[in-house]
């Protein structure tokens, strides 16, 4: 949420700043804009829209500095119009702050700072909050101490850096709750809401941690908290290549993310799973070996697509480990005064590891003295190092908005989780091993799905003008149906709602029409014969019928408007299967529909505000 980054070193920033925009431009994309010193003075450019607007009208511009930050937004407090893009400056015009997150007492800080004749431009907390550094450095003469106080009065959550034309030799970055990481080179330093900005020119990092502030000259760094102690920074080695944030051909991130599963699925089972041993290596969860073994309950919890990775994990472990599990949203979860004991496991599970709902939901869960696991994608990120213990999913950077690879290799974690679990207690080997050789053979399964994308490509085209897509799965496949609904709904602005397809006849049948599509996901399992049912229910309703069914299932070709196979897998991981059809159905429709696939109105891939 908000993409920031700053640089100081020996290269022009102007290109550096707008390089990393670009990178970052997955976090937020309602306007964009620089700070640069120039001639002494600071020279602030931003606009509403994109980073390549922005570029525009940068182009026939030359800043020599080799200091300077950017932002790229997406809004909170304003609209997204120019005033209200950052960089905002003090009363001064030379002090300028990018900044990510919301400053929650920004109308009484507003209200003091307008008595005492200061005034305002834009309708953001973060302008008031530049014009505050600004009135104490008026006071004090000094831009350290000006933030350091500043930031001690502010209630809320910041990432930001701070760029002075006093200072052309000094940047100071600051956190609380919205992530910073700083990247190291020879002489010079990135600063930026994530690594993705960083990681071509050093792969040498680290992360401020809560109340910690970076102060950064060309000749060295220092990190202390915003109370004035001495803190010393962990440096940690990026472990992703550039090829990992480019689109490598593919026209949008999503796409290429989707193809990428097989080869992600894979990277989170490797080395994890033992086949002939019917067992799993979860080197991240010995040291809670104990609390696992003795769990009573598991509480699984996250946003998003997040969640309903964690309702398919829900049918796994009860199934496998007879464990009982409860999902809840972590924005319920942490305003609920939840229930907890000291032998349940919270499992908090995030793509970005940011997430400020389900951050918060960790420390509250901490708090009631419940052991926290993380299943994570980006590593060193909040919720992976406030966690007790966790398992990274090792996805690589993903950088589609709407998240794919990240759900199959959650699924890919759970699956091993379940399984961990199920061999503590009652499992056998052998079903631990049935489930585990299939795991291997699953990428080649997906690869095979990847390949009717034209089929699926047509169907898309087909209904990417209707108004509403109603999406069924039974069991297992349930949050599948919530997954494709939402992956619908994200990226092509089509009404879609997921249900379990008993459900239907209690109410979504009302809405079914000759201009209903229906994606139904019904695969050979126990509960086929229901599901097949529901089939015929919604013909009789002449609603269209798209079946996501397993190859060579006459049965469904017979009764579906259109059937796209997935190849025979066992019953309980048919979701990492079933999903891959929806994830490409959303895909085209919305390009179909001309959607900006990578950016979608209104989302952001990373919501560190509440
Ligand atoms: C945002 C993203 C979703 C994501 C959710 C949870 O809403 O747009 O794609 O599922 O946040 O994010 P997390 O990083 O915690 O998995």
């Amino acid at each position: 949420m908000c993409g920031i980054v700053g640089y100081i070193g020996h290269r022009r920033a102007l290109p550096l700043l707008l390089n990393g925009l670009k990178r970052l431009e997955y976090r937020g994309y309602d306007s964009a804009g620089i700070a640069i010193p120039h001639e002494g003075k600071l020279h602030i450019v931003k606009r509403a829209g994109t980073v390549a607007q922005l570029e525009a009208l940068l182009s026939l511009t030359d800043f020599p500095a080799t200091i300077g930050i950017g932002h790229t937004r997406w809004a909170t407090h304003g609209e997204p119009i120019d005033r209200n893009a950052h960089p905002h400056v003090d009363s001064s015009g030379r002090i300028a702050i990018v900044h990510n997150g919301i400053i929650e007492n920004y109308a009484t800080l507003k209200a003091k700072l307008q008595q005492d004749g200061y005034t305002f431009h834009s309708d953001t907390d973060t302008e008031v909050l530049a014009v505050f550094i600004g009135a104490l450095y008026e006071q004090y003469g000094n831009l350290e101490l000006a933030v350091r106080t500043a930031l001690s009065e502010v209630q809320g959550t910041f990432g930001l850096v701070v760029l002075s034309a006093d200072h052309p030799d000094l940047l100071i970055a600051a956190r609380r709750g919205s992530p910073i990481v700083i990247g190291i080179g020879e002489n010079e330093y990135i600063v930026a809401s994530d690594a993705t900005a960083i990681v071509e020119y050093t792969r040498s990092v680290f992360y401020l941690t809560d109340d910690e502030m970076a102060i950064l000259t060309r000749s060295g760094c220092r990190t202390k908290t915003i109370d004035d102690v001495p803190t010393s920074a962990q440096l940690l080695e990026l472990e992703f290549d550039l090829e990992r944030i480019e689109k490598g051909g593919f026209p949008h991130f999503m796409l290429k993310e989707i193809y990428e599963q097989p080869q992600t699925f894979r990277d989170a089972h490797r080395g994890r799973l033992l086949v002939q041993e019917g067992n799993v290596k979860l080197g991240g969860l010995r040291s809670v070996e104990k609390q696992l073994r003795q769990a009573r309950r598991l509480i699984l919890t996250g946003c998003g697509t997040s969640w309903h990775a964690a309702l398919v994990g829900e049918y796994w472990i009860e199934e496998l480990a007879r464990i009982p599990v409860e999902v809840e949203y972590a924005s319920e979860l942490r305003y609920r005064n939840p229930v907890l004991y000291p032998d349940d496991i919270v499992i908090a599970i995030s793509q970005s590891g940011e997430t400020a709902d389900t951050l918060a939901a960790v420390r509250e869960a901490k708090l009631r003295g419940a052991t926290v696991l993380g299943i994570v994608n980006v590593v060193g990120s909040s919720i992976a190092r406030e966690t007790h213990a966790g398992v990274y999913i090792h996805a690589g950077p993903e950088i589609g908005v709407a998240s794919t690879k990240a759900f199959t290799s959650q699924l890919a974690v759970l699956m091993l989780l379940a399984l961990y679990l199920g061999r503590m207690r009652h499992l056998s080997a052998t079903q631990a091993q049935e489930i585990a050789a299939e795991m291997l053979r699953i990428p080649e399964k997906i690869r095979s799905i990847l390949e009717r994308s034209e089929l699926i490509r047509d169907i898309a085209c087909q209904y990417a003008h209707a108004q509403h897509f109603l999406y069924l799965g039974r069991g297992v496949n349930f949050p599948v149906a919530l997954e494709g609904a939402l992956k619908m709904k994200e990226i092509s602005y089509i009404h879609a709602e997921g249900y379990p397809a008993a459900e239907m006849k209690h109410g979504p049948i009302a809405l079914i029409d000759e201009n209903m599509p229906v994606v139904v996901i019904v695969p050979r399992d126990e509960l086929y014969e229901k599901v097949l049912s529901n089939v015929e229910e919604i013909r009789a309703r002449r609603g269209k019928v798209i079946a996501i069914a397993t190859e060579g299932d006459t049965e469904i070709e017979a009764l579906a408007n259109h059937v796209i196979p997935i190849p025979e897998t066992l019953p309980l991981l048919t979701p990492i299967l079933t999903v891959i059809p929806l994830q490409l159905l959303a895909y085209h429709a919305a390009v179909e529909r001309g959607c900006n696939v990578d950016m979608p109105r209104n989302l952001a891939k990373s919501v560190t505000v509440e």
